[in-house]
């Protein structure tokens, strides 16, 4: 007899693990299941995002951040720091603590919420009384079984064809969180969010970054003047970006890598590195769930076909998070994760695709919620925009970082806000301010209406708003 829950959950991850305490929380026996391990081979609950993902990514951002900061901006303020050395060996600790700080909270939490955990992968063994038997593969084996499935089992990196990753040499985002020494000169292949996150690592810790797109344009999803003002910046710190390239072959070699590629210009490069980093992006995971037992249905790039409810083709079998459709981002998962629980239960959850925010976390931060100015062009949308620049911010220059700026763009007849994009200090939590704006629906005016603090980087916010109207005050 096979143990009886409510919901089971498969994959810990943002998306699963919120989704077993929203659906605890609503009063239903919840199981969740996940198979991460830690270095000790004990349990590693969060995903991709915790282990691999958003949270060690930010912490070697911050260390590597420090590092810059002491060479390269202490003297301006009085401090002289003399013989600043790197110590990768320790940051990569600090690192792998914050993870296991994050780990450690998650199990804390579902105990909290009486969310019964099982450490190993989750298969389906077929169905069974109105249900689904799950087979649980850990340190022992054991069957569960609930009406309602939740699959959360989350992405893996993209490979090149016939380069795999080794993580020696070749690394996936995997790798490249814990490399043991500042590589002298590092290549990546893919110049999206991670390539320009984990190029700006290395790079501030003094490798020399070569980052290889296949496209012609630069973070061709941003709005235009935004990528142009990050790339202004990225060159300055001397993060080589080579766009428009075709990958050739991948020599991994006992010394290295070489990468044999065609540039723009139609010319044959063969770049030598000591590392490759490779992100071309993520593919949806869903190895080992033995989806053929119940005739769960994939699409074409192995992700689980879900309506716009996270519904799969199979009564009472939800999936959300990176296994389906839609943008990558953790909370995007966990948004997802709360209004499957809340459906089962028969309330209305809802995940609004037009605010979810991202944010690229380089120096300057990048982020943006809404469409672009090409966007609104495209879709034939007669708009405003308004812009303002953190050079003529008080806060940024006391800050000692006025790079970039706020735009808004809002629809010219009702003034509604239908984009914001930031690049500069601190993007990532001043966009809070125009996902709130956007989700009330508020207009331009709205916001240039209110009081912000004095000084603050939000002024910045407020004057964009203002811009919208023609009257920014400072600027
Ligand atoms: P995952 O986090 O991948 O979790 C899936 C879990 O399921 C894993 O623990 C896996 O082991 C487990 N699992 C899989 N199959 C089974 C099975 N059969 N049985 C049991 N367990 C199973 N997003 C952001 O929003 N902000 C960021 O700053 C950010 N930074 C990132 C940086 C990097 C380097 C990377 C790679 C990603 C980053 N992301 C970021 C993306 C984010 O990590 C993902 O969008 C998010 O983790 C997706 O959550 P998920 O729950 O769908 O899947
Ligand atoms: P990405 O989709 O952001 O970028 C991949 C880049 O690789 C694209 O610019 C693409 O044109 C390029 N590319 C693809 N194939 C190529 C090839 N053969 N040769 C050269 N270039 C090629 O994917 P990335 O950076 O791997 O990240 C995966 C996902 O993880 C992101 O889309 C995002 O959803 C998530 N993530 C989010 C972060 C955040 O929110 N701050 C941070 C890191 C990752």
């Amino acid at each position: 007899m096979s143990k009886q829950f409510d919901v089971v959950v498969i994959g810990g991850g943002p998306g699963g693990y919120i989704a077993a305490i929203r659906a605890a929380q609503l009063g239903f026996q919840v199981a969740c299941i996940d198979e991460w391990k830690n270095a000790a081979g004990g349990p590693a609950p969060g995903g991709t995002c915790t282990n691999v993902g958003c949270i060690p990514s930010k912490a070697l951002l911050q260390s590597s951040e420090h590092f810059d900061h002491a060479n390269h901006h202490f003297a301006e303020h009085g401090i002289s720091a003399t013989g600043v050395k790197m110590d990768v060996a320790q940051m990569i600790a600090r690192k792998d603590t914050v993870v296991k700080q994050n780990n450690d909270g998650i199990l804390y939490l579902l105990k909290k919420n009486k969310v019964t955990f099982f450490h190993g992968r989750g298969s389906f063994a077929g169905q069974a009384e109105g249900g689904y038997t799950i087979h649980v593969a850990g340190k022992t084996e054991e069957a569960i079984s609930a009406k309602q499935v939740i699959i959360a089992t989350g992405s893996n990196a993209r490979a090149l064809p016939g380069t795999p990753f080794d993580e020696v040499n070749v690394l996936s985002n995997d790798g490249a969180l814990r490399l043991g020494a500042v590589p002298k000169k590092l290549a990546l292949i893919g110049s999206g969010v991670i390539g320009l996150e984990m190029g700006s690592v290395w790079r501030r810790l003094g490798a020399e970054v070569t980052i290889l797109e296949g496209l012609p344009t630069f973070l061709g999803a941003v709005d235009e003047q935004i990528a142009k003002e990050a790339k202004k910046a990225f060159d300055k710190q001397g993060l080589k970006i080579e766009l428009g390239v075709k990958v050739g072959e991948i020599v991994n070699g006992k010394k290295g890598v070489t990468v044999h590629y065609t540039n723009a210009k139609g010319e044959a490069v063969k770049l030598d590195a000591d590392k490759l980093i490779i992100s071309i992006g993520r593919v949806p995971n869903t190895i080992g769930l033995n989806t053929e037992a119940v005739g769960l249905q994939l699409d074409e790039r192995g992700a689980i076909v879900v309506d716009a409810d996270c519904k799969t083709n199979l009564p009472g079998v939800w999936a959300v998070g990176d296994v389906v459709r839609g943008p990558m981002l953790a909370h995007k998962a966990e948004e997802e994760g709360v209004a499957v629980a809340e459906r089962i239960a028969g309330q209305h959850g809802h995940v609004n695709f037009n605010t979810i925010p991202w944010v690229i976390y380089t120096s300057p931060e990048i982020a943006w919620v809404g469409r672009t100015e090409q966007q609104l062009k495209a879709d034939g949308v007669a708009y405003k925009a308004g812009s303002f620049p953190f050079l003529a911010n008080g806060r940024a220059r006391a800050l000692g970082d006025t790079t970039g700026m706020v735009k808004m763009l809002a629809d010219a007849t009702t003034d509604e806000i239908l984009g914001v994009h930031i690049v500069g200090p601190q993007a990532s939590e001043l966009i809070a301010e125009a996902v709130v704006a956007m989700e009330f629906r508020a207009s331009a005016e709205d916001i240039a209406r209110i009081c912000h603090a004095h000084p603050s980087l939000s002024e910045s916010t407020k004057e964009a708003a203002l811009a919208v109207d023609k009257r920014s005050l400072n600027f």
